[in-house]
């Protein structure tokens, strides 16, 4: 399925660059040039990425407002 018709670049090619090491939107950017021209297939792609990495790509969880429990 293409992914970016900017680039020509289909779902396969950013997961193979996803599995080459690619972590963030910006490498995906850099190696593969998707989400360059017209921007629509930048949700697309980040979607790619949390899926991936199992959503939690560069994001630290958010604080719960709660504290650890003490001992
Ligand atoms: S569809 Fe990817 S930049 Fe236009």
């Amino acid at each position: 399925m293409i992914i970016c018709s900017c680039a020509n670049i289909n779902d396969r090619k950013v997961k193979q660059a996803l599995a080459c090491g690619a972590r963030t939107l910006s490498d995906v950017q850099a190696e593969l040039g998707v989400a360059m021209g017209c921007g629509s297939c930048r949700d697309a792609v980040q979607d790619e990425i949390s899926r991936h990495y199992g959503g939690a790509a560069g994001v630290a969880p958010a604080y719960s407002g709660e504290l650890a429990p003490s001992v």
